[in-house]
């Protein structure tokens, strides 16, 4: 697969450690910044990776909190991106909501986890079926 990473100074270092994770995994990796730890705007990160989706299958999104950053990319009708906090998150995330991208919040996630948490996001395939309706009803633009 491959897999955009977006990140602020507050998420840098869980994004790093997720892109290390996705390469050893044989995953292809798209950085769309920050690179480094100075002080930026997560929203500018968001919407420079959700702009250029053409170029990634799933989007990892990494901010202090994962909060910023999860809004801001689901400001775009095209991403479905979750704020994953738990291995129960990741997989409802994709059987259930058909997610494309994931949030971390590196100032209140494991790392470990956060890897655990990712490998389940990327192996678990959407359910299909009765979701199907609910998820295209998440776009406004798409139910009226
Ligand atoms: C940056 O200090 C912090 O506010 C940001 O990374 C994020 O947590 C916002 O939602």
């Amino acid at each position: 697969m491959r897999i955009g990473f977006a990140s602020d100074h507050a998420g840098y270092v869980l994004k790093e450690r997720l892109k290390a994770w996705a390469v050893a995994s044989g995953h292809g990796v798209v950085d769309f910044g920050t690179d480094g730890t100075p002080s930026v705007d997560y929203a500018d990160y968001a919407h420079k990776a959700a702009e250029r989706m053409n170029e990634w299958d799933r989007l990892v999104v990494v901010c202090g909190s994962g909060l910023g950053i999860s809004m801001a990319a689901n400001r775009h009708a095209h991403l479905r991106c979750a704020l994953v906090t738990s291995p129960e998150h990741a997989r409802l995330a994709r059987q259930h909501n058909d997610a494309n991208a994931i949030a971390f919040g590196q100032r209140l996630t494991d790392p470990l986890q956060a890897e655990y948490y990712l490998k389940i996001f990327l192996e678990t395939p959407f359910e299909g079926g009765r979701h199907e309706n609910r998820v295209k009803k998440i776009d406004v633009t798409l139910c009226q």
